[in-house]
């Protein structure tokens, strides 16, 4: 008999191939909706191989009833979602699907920070609003990008990609990373900063750090009050290493100048959140990788990353050594 492998969204059926030859594929395919917990549990109960959205949970409740599970692998870079941990104890495999998706989420934060600095979306709701009437010295007047000082933290590959299209603004570019990455910044003409002192000495700050409980409330009160007046922040990483409440204020009372964000702690977010009222605040629903071109690219890594472990070889992106070494 075929292993049993559950995809919890529907992907492309020519995205598939890979895993259908080698067993037997189900695919929750509602398209607005999530699969329900109580589904999950009891998909994961007799899987080999479960496929999964950065929404899902994969916890040691799940863990524990899933008595034949090899592979999980997320349909994302980052794997907040899943106790990795957990999974290397019940020797399952985790993957995700890093640099298929490095340009496309550094062309998002870049655009992110030019919509933030340029007020784009707010000048584009202005004119469908019906609310231009003339033409005026500041009538929507932003912040330069160019020339400007951008602080990226976490210096991973898309931090990197973003370094990258910053320099072709005549950026200075500062980073903070938890290990410094000499060869990075002389390759690049990157700055290393320790976190405080990049807060400080940005006119952009641009967050691309993994959530970790060494990230998590990263940008708290202290974090935005640090910030220059002028400052925009943009998070393209996780909602988590953000204490809303903290940017809520800070747009409130001027501490910063705007904000665009791609994640939030709660996602979808609710409609009625006090962040969604702040007019210099962008806000986009969790896009950072979603062009068509790198989706289905994920989506094949991810079936590749599967059909991988449960052939007892190597997956092209593991997270962890689960029971295949
Ligand atoms: C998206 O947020 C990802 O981690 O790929
Ligand atoms: C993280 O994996 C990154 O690519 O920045």
């Amino acid at each position: 008999m075929k292993p049993y492998v559950y995809i919890t969204r529907k992907l492309p059926q020519e995205t598939l191939a890979e895993l259908q030859e080698i067993a037997e594929v189900e695919m929750w395919m509602e398209e607005e909706k999530p699969v329900p917990r109580s589904i999950l549990l009891e998909k994961a109960n007799k899987a080999a191989g479960l496929l999964t959205m950065l929404s899902d949970r994969i916890d040691e409740e799940l863990l524990r009833q899933a008595p034949y599970l090899k592979a999980v692998a997320n349909l994302a870079v980052g794997f907040d979602n899943i106790n990795v941990e957990a999974s290397s104890k019940y020797g399952v495999t985790v993957c995700n699907t890093p640099d298929v998706l490095t340009d496309t989420t550094a062309d998002l934060a870049f655009g992110l920070l030019m919509a933030a600095g340029r007020r784009i979306t707010e000048a584009a709701e202005y004119i469908k609003d019906g609310k231009w009437n003339s033409w005026s010295p500041l009538l929507l007047a932003g912040t330069d990008i160019h020339h400007k000082t951008l602080g990226i933290v976490g210096m991973g590959r898309i931090g990197e990609a973003v370094a990258r299209r910053a320099s072709g603004f005549d950026m200075k570019v500062l980073y903070h990373n938890r290990r410094r990455k000499i060869e990075t910044e002389e390759r690049l003409g990157l700055s290393y900063r320790i976190f405080e002192d990049l807060l400080k000495e940005s006119d952009y700050i641009v967050c691309l750090t993994p959530l970790t409980p060494e990230t998590k409330d990263l940008f708290n009160e202290k974090a935005f009050k640090m910030m220059k007046d002028t400052a925009l922040f943009i998070n393209v990483s996780r909602g988590g290493v953000v204490v809303e409440e903290a940017l809520d204020r800070a747009l409130s009372e001027g501490w910063i100048n705007g904000a665009g964000l791609d994640v939030f702690r709660e996602e979808p977010i609710n409609p009625d959140h006090p962040l969604l009222r702040h007019p210099n605040l962008t806000a986009l629903p969790h896009i950072g990788s979603a062009s068509t071109e790198t989706r289905l690219k994920m989506a094949r890594l991810a079936v590749s990353n599967i059909a991988h472990v449960l052939q007892g070889i190597k997956p092209p992106a593991a997270v962890n050594t689960g029971n295949h070494e």
